[in-house]
């Protein structure tokens, strides 16, 4: 039976979830502990198992829930694309990083919407959920699917845009309860698409098609990366000023109205806030448009380790040491508090600029404790995490986890680069 609002409503659905990462995970858990059918698909055989074995390989999602809808028989999940001919939905939740020139690659989402099109049967629902440039679901995605001969939009197929607002370790929001925006490639699509996230989703925002849906998205990041390039520069000011930059923006936080504070850090991490802006700074061109607020606040944010780096400079210098030589312990590997997440995260960057500077760099984070295979970092795969001692000439601490103390930090009189203003102040701590 095709897919129609009340199927979808019966729940007598399946959804299949394609890229099981911390997008795709959190959401097929949604969906399966709403009672409806969800079949996972991943290239990464690993993933594959722990579902199977009904292990949570994202620490913020613990097992129990996986558990229960494994039980339920709920949730399967499978490398075998044969499986999608068994979906009346596809939620397409795969990586779109930044290729070496700053430019959108979505190597990920060509080869998924490749793999999909032999299987998907006529009168499926697809939604793309992976943050993209503005026309890829009408430019991209749409062509390929249709390319199978069998599907056509307005037809037989029905595709629309919801971008994936997710916040990992957030404790209040979760993709529950975090508005769901949906756009739709025609009217059938986003009635059919807000019924199915309805089923899962507390709040659905219709919105009027999938390019206001996908530049939305992208505008929701942009805005986080210029205003925290915008409070980086202020620091760089505030700092020879003798000003306590965090003191200026909890007083400016006081306004009721106008003001939203943001913070300051040793740079941008995340698959999120470094990349996306830039997936609009390049379709831009194609208008003969120049972001530059996007690149002047990517520059900044960039620049950020650079500046930590000098900061450790001038605290190793103060003890006459050099910094070529010193054993240095970055306290913090995640891109944010209280995750196991280190992509793009600064504190990889500050490892490999004091490498190159000759430091000995350790790192102690219990969230990560080896580091994986990256693109950037390769030299650093099979790193382990090592616990805080008196052996080092300065800690660097670049991430504030919450299970961080700052008696046992401080208790090893071993001076510390403050970048998150975790620490009080005193003679060991130096902010930066
Ligand atoms: N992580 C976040 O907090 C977050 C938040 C909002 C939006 N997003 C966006 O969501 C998308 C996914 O991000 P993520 O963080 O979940 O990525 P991820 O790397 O954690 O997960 C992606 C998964 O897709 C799988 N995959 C890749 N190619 C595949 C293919 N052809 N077939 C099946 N599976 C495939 C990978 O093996 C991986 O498991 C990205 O566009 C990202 O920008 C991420």
């Amino acid at each position: 039976m095709p897919i129609s609002i009340e199927k979808i409503k019966s729940k007598q659905i399946t959804v299949g979830i394609v890229g099981l990462g911390y997008v795709g995970f959190p959401l097929s858990l949604v969906f399966a502990e709403a009672n409806v059918r969800v079949i996972g698909f991943d290239i990464d055989e690993n993933k594959i198992s722990a579902i199977q074995e009904g292990k949570s390989y994202i620490q913020h999602f613990n097992h129990g829930r996986l558990q229960k809808v494994r039980e339920n028989n709920r949730f399967t999940a499978t490398s075998n694309y044969d499986q999608i001919r068994n979906c009346d939905a596809v939620i397409i939740c795969v990586p779109t990083p930044l290729d070496h020139h700053l430019e959108p690659d979505l190597r990920f989402v060509v080869k998924t919407c490749e793999a999909l099109a032999p299987h998907l049967q006529p009168h499926t629902l697809v939604s793309l959920e992976s943050t993209t440039w503005p026309g890829t679901t009408e430019e991209v995605v749409i062509p390929m699917l249709e390319k199978s001969g069998n599907l056509r939009l307005n037809e037989n197929l029905y595709v629309c845009f919801s971008p994936e607002r997710e916040d990992p370790g957030n404790k209040s929001f979760g993709t529950k309860n975090i508005p769901k925006l949906v756009g739709g490639a025609n009217q059938k699509s986003l009635e059919l698409a807000v019924e199915l996230y309805r089923l899962g989703i507390e709040n659905i925002v219709p919105l009027s098609g999938t390019r206001v849906a996908e530049t939305a998205k992208l505008f929701e990041n942009i805005f986080r990366s210029v205003n925290i390039a915008l409070v980086n520069e202020l620091k760089l000011i505030c700092d020879p000023m003798g000003i306590d930059v965090w003191e200026v923006i909890r007083a400016a936080a006081t306004k009721p109205f106008g003001f939203m504070p943001f913070w300051p850090g040793p740079g941008l991490g995340g698959h999120c806030i470094p990349i996306d802006p830039f997936y609009l700074t390049w379709k831009a061109k194609e208008y003969g448009v120049q972001t530059r607020f996007i690149e002047l606040a990517g520059e900044i944010n960039r620049s950020m380790p650079r500046y930590v780096v000098s900061k450790v400079q001038d605290c190793l210098n103060q003890a006459n040491k050099a910094m070529k030589g010193s054993k240095i312990l970055v306290l913090g590997l995640a891109y944010k508090a209280d995750i196991d997440d280190m992509r793009e995260s600064p504190s990889l960057e500050l490892i490999k600029l004091m490498q190159e500077k000759g430091a000995i760099v350790d790192y102690h984070d219990n969230h990560i404790p080896e580091i994986g295979v990256t693109r950037e970092y390769s030299f650093l795969a099979g790193k382990k995490s090592v616990p805080l001692s008196n052996k080092y000439d300065c800690f660097v601490l670049a991430t504030h986890h919450h299970y961080f103390s700052v008696d046992h930090i401080l208790s090893f009189k071993v001076p510390i680069i403050d970048t998150r203003n975790f620490l009080p102040e005193c003679s060991l701590v130096f902010k930066a």
